[in-house]
């Protein structure tokens, strides 16, 4: 007989009716000669029960019916008199396909997440980690249908790069060279033109140098991957190896891309609040008894919209009126983590897309704000752009920054003119070997164009409330960790 799923199964109202359920054993308790399996197949974090007289079955076979164990039921759908669902199978085969003893590292039920990180292979078979993976399935296809339904090409871009987008040099190389025999010049430079692709190559920070000539061909591109990271931050934010959403957009200004950012994003936690009801309604039992109302926050609400000079003014305001921040935040420094929440979780209580950074803690690539007469009075040094007066130049940076994530999109207008483009890499005496081709695009019809980047296990963070990057994708990579 055909197997039912079990999400199946339990929307099934022919009772009577002969039914195949398999799946593995979440718990099993008797009383009274009959037995009762919580069988579990990951299709839902529900469970189905199956019911067995202990008189029909085979003893030494009842036995092996562990938590664990995987097993395969024939018998008949039956109304359940519990409470909380609505079928139940009464069995009349049972079948073990595959026996778990006592090692099953997964048996006991509230292990730590830090246990279960040691156990990765297993912990999918858990109720939180299936309901997050399902979740993470859901966010993927609203991520495609979102692109597709607003005339965006899923664009692919290469893993393998010989280009440093952010410039940040954290790259993980990737070589078929001997690395106990490496050949030197005479400065001492390792020779690559005996590599496999004959010169210096490393996995990709970000797709975007490249999405950007699909964007100034295509109009609208995003791109969905892995993207790789070298540095070595051990936090909860974290991996060395995660997956991005790099939309780009030609004819795109600074507006409608903050426009585009909180729109998408959106539409991406209604998704998961229409298509994930059950895992959300688990994890906010078990993990985050405030997710579901988070959620709901954030569509509700319009992202404020906030230029990172009055951002550090609001910090600095925060720091004289007693608060104690860990990290300095005076113009021109990177925001930690602890200021982005900071003004999210306390200072203004929902999203924030930050704008307009100093031009120097930005990537080379991102649109400079043309400085503007500054008003009388204002400090010697000051810059003025769109209204706002700053210490220094900045950049059309657009952060959305998201409470309990901190940074979760980076994005930005890009610079389109190829003089500007220019004077800024030379300014980073960058190389500009491995860029010709990106300048290109400025050289020849340059357009206008904006995108940004979206980390996806931070939406995903944000999406299950649960608390380290590490558990809301299946294998994660971190420093010094690669098992699995
Ligand atoms: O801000 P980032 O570095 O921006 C870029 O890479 C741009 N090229 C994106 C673009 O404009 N197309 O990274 C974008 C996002 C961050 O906001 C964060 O959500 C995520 O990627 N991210 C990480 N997620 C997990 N682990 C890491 N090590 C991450 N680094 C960045
Ligand atoms: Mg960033």
């Amino acid at each position: 007989m055909k197997r039912t799923k079990v999400i199946d199964a339990l929307k099934r109202t022919d009772f009577g009716s002969n039914i195949t359920v398999m799946g593995w054993v979440r718990s099993k308790r008797g009383s009274k000669g009959i037995f009762f399996i919580a069988l579990n197949d990951g299709s839902t974090i529900k469970n189905i029960q199956i019911v067995g007289e202990d008189q029909n079955f085979d003893e030494a076979m009842v036995k092996l019916i562990t938590t664990g164990a995987c097993i395969k039921v024939n018998g008949v759908l039956v109304e359940s008199p519990a409470a909380g669902q609505a079928s139940e199978v009464q069995a009349k085969e049972i079948e073990v396909l595959g026996t778990c003893d006592s090692t099953y590292p997964m048996q006991k039920k509230g292990q730590s997440f830090e246990y279960m990180r040691q156990h990765a292979h297993m912990r999918l078979r858990t109720n939180t980690f299936g309901a997050v993976m399902r979740i993470r399935h859901n966010m993927a296809m609203a991520i495609h249908t979102y692109f597709h339904e607003h005339g965006f090409f899923y664009f692919h871009t290469p893993l393998i790069t010989a280009s440093d987008c952010e410039g940040a040099g954290n790259m993980f190389q990737v070589t078929t060279k001997n690395l106990y025999d490496l050949k030197k010049d005479e400065q001492g430079k390792i020779i690559y033109d005996d590599d496999f692709f004959g010169e210096q190559t490393s996995l990709t920070v970000s797709g975007q140098l490249e999405g950007e000539l699909g964007a100034t061909a295509l109009g609208a591109i995003y791109t969905f991957g892995p993207t790789f990271r070298a540095e070595n931050s051990n936090t909860p934010r974290h991996l060395a190896e995660f997956w991005m959403i790099e939309p780009e957009v030609a004819f795109l200004d600074q507006e409608e891309l903050m426009d585009l950012e909180e729109d998408f994003i959106k539409y991406c936690v209604r998704w998961a609040l229409d298509h994930c009801q059950d895992d959300l309604a688990f994890l906010n039992q078990m993990i985050d008894k405030t997710l579901i109302e988070r959620l709901q926050g954030v569509l509700k609400e319009e992202f404020v919209r906030l230029t990172y000079t009055e951002g550090i003014n609001i910090l600095q305001e925060a720091i004289k009126n007693g608060h104690k921040f860990e990290f300095p935040c005076q113009w021109g420094d990177d925001l930690a983590s602890e200021h982005e929440r900071y003004l999210v979780e306390e200072h203004f209580k929902k999203p924030v897309i930050m704008t307009d950074y100093p031009a120097a803690i930005k990537s080379f690539y991102m649109k400079q704000n043309t400085p503007v007469t500054v008003p009388e009075g204002s400090p010697e040094g000051s810059v003025g752009y769109r209204g706002c007066v700053a210490p220094g130049p900045t950049m059309q940076g657009t952060d959305v920054l998201f409470p309990s994530i901190g940074e979760i999109i980076g994005g930005s207008v890009r610079e389109e003119s190829l003089d500007k483009l220019q004077a800024e890499i030379q300014h980073r005496h960058m190389d500009t070997t491995h860029l010709e081709w990106y300048i290109d695009t400025r050289r020849w019809g340059t357009c206008p164009h904006a995108g940004f980047g979206l980390g996806f296990e931070r939406l995903i963070l944000f999406v299950t409330g649960m608390q380290n990057i590490r558990d809301v994708i299946p294998f994660p990579r971190t420093p010094k960790n690669a098992a699995f």
